[in-house]
């Protein structure tokens, strides 16, 4: 009997237009062209080389503040030399321009539930959507840095379930702007003589809700994917149920797979629950991965790169992330015996996971330095072997179906993964050799389905679809059934 065919993994770069993004500091590497971010050109050359190795997407992270609570209150002096995050363009924008010069890699980007109107984001979607020939998708985020929240007129953050409460809400409000509110064949089937399109194909969706009021109808007609694909990286228990629900990709950072698993187990039950498909749901994980020739040149790199990263930076980044300012300790100070119980335990689970993690003092310098290159996710560093048996191992254990590769340096990481590792990956049957879908949508080419453009059937933004032949949506005549 042949073998069964090895799960192909999806491969995403993940990246920020920003001077450094899990890199502090690594702008200094003569190398580096980090400090390119603001040329469109820089990211074209990025996306072709991409797109020529194969890569599903290019994931670009985004915030809305600065990282300002080390050092702080409200003190940026650590980031901005370091380039950490900030300051940092709004990705959207690009994506035409991307999708004009390549032909089938996708774009993920991020945009909050927190601080945008869903009418707006809809509209800007559809947009880019219609304009990249489907090749958009949404990283879904709450947010989670105090100076975005300042920025945007309120004191301090929402609480952080409240926030995900408000994103389930917003994103009912999408999907019926989305699907809801033009009819299948609204515009294509206008009857020669009508005009545009169908007016009784056009719908408002008069969405009332505890959050938000939008009556519609949506102002772009329908895009090619209609509902961009949806992506979501939250870890908590509210974050994880959300994407349970909503995600159609989930980003996870771990220090190892056998870490993973249970959150890849627990997410895909929880899918299950609601009715999905587990196995439609794509779970990537965040990796640095550093490879070269052999394992002792890849090492030797590393080596090298990290001695350009900013250990202020990285405190910085840590500060926004966990909303803890580490400064006020002395140099010596061992987190794993603080006082604050959110730093100790993650500290402690630092210290037991991390490899040589144990037996090590993790003071300040310790902490920086674990982030200073691709954050808070796994570092695998080696020659191709040892880097590919590595991914496997991921796949085999967690249950993984591919991987967001951070860089330490922006082209080169990529580079060296396109050079050393793609090979590699292809020659062990793990990875495609061309796309699923030449010309594709991001849903078709991500989920490995000719013809998937729309969301599956399973997925809760289906039941706002409005086919052919129905007066209304079919939520809406149930909904108005039972008022
Ligand atoms: C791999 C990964 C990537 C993320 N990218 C972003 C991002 O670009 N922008 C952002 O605001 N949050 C980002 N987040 C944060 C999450 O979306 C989420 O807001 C955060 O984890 C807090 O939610 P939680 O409490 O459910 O974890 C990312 C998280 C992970 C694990």
């Amino acid at each position: 009997m042949a073998a069964s065919p090895k799960k192909q993994l999806i491969l995403n770069a993940f990246a920020m237009q920003s001077p450094s993004h899990l890199n502090p500091g690594l702008h200094r590497y003569p190398p580096d062209q980090g400090h390119q971010y603001t040329s469109l050109q820089h990211w074209i050359r990025v996306a072709q080389k991409l797109e020529a190795a194969k890569f599903h997407a290019i994931f670009f992270a985004d915030v809305l503040g600065g990282y300002d609570v080390y050092k702080g209150p409200a003190n940026l002096e650590p980031t901005i030399p370091a380039g950490a995050q900030f300051p940092i363009n709004d990705p959207l924008y690009s994506i035409p321009a991307l999708a004009a010069a390549t032909e089938t890699i996708a774009f993920g980007v991020t945009a909050s539930t927190t601080y945008d109107a869903p009418y707006a984001m809809a509209r800007r979607f559809s947009t880019v959507d219609h304009l990249s020939n489907g090749r958009v998708g949404w990283n879904i985020v709450t947010s989670y840095l105090d100076s975005a929240a300042r920025n945007f007129g309120l004191n301090t953050q929402i609480e952080h379930d409240e926030r995900y409460r408000m994103a389930d809400e917003y994103l009912d409000v999408t999907y019926k702007l989305w699907e809801g509110s033009w009819r299948d064949g609204a515009v294509n089937e206008r009857d020669g003589v009508a005009g545009y399109a169908d007016p009784k194909a056009v719908r408002q969706i008069n969405h009332k809700g505890k959050y938000f009021n939008v009556p519609g109808p949506h102002i772009c007609e329908p895009s090619r994917q209609r509902t961009p694909f949806l992506l979501q990286a939250g870890t908590s228990s509210a974050g994880k149920a959300f994407a349970a629900k909503h995600a159609e990709a989930i980003f996870l950072n771990g220090q190892s797979p056998e870490l993973v698993k249970p959150s890849v187990a627990s997410v895909r039950e929880q899918a299950k629950a609601l009715g999905r498909d587990p196995a439609s749901i794509k779970i990537v994980a965040g990796v640095l991965v550093i490879v070269a020739e052999t394992d002792e040149a890849a090492q030797a790199k590393y080596d090298e790169l990290v001695k350009y990263g900013d250990r202020e930076g990285a405190l910085a980044l840590f500060g926004g992330w966990s909303g803890y300012d580490l400064s006020g300790y002395t140099d010596d100070q061992d987190f794993r015996f603080v006082e604050q119980p959110a730093v100790r335990s993650m500290v402690n689970h630092w210290a037991s996971t991390v490899p040589g993690g144990e037996g090590k003092k993790w003071t300040r310098a310790t902490i920086a330095e674990h982030l200073i290159m691709g954050g808070n996710g796994s570092k695998i560093i080696g020659g191709p072997q040892a880097v590919a048996d590595e991914l496997e191992r991921w796949v085999e254990v967690a249950d993984v179906d591919g991987f967001n590769l951070s860089y330490a340096s922006i082209p080169e990481t990529f580079d060296d993964i396109v050079t050393y590792l793609v090979p590699e990956l292809q020659r062990r049957g793990l990875f495609h050799t061309e796309y699923a879908v030449k010309g594709g949508t991001m849903r078709e080419n991500m989920s490995g389905q000719p013809g998937q453009t729309r969301l599956s059937d399973s997925h809760p933004g289906a039941q706002y679809f409005w086919k052919k032949g129905e007066e209304v949506p079919r939520y809406a005549a149930e909904e108005a059934r039972a008022n």
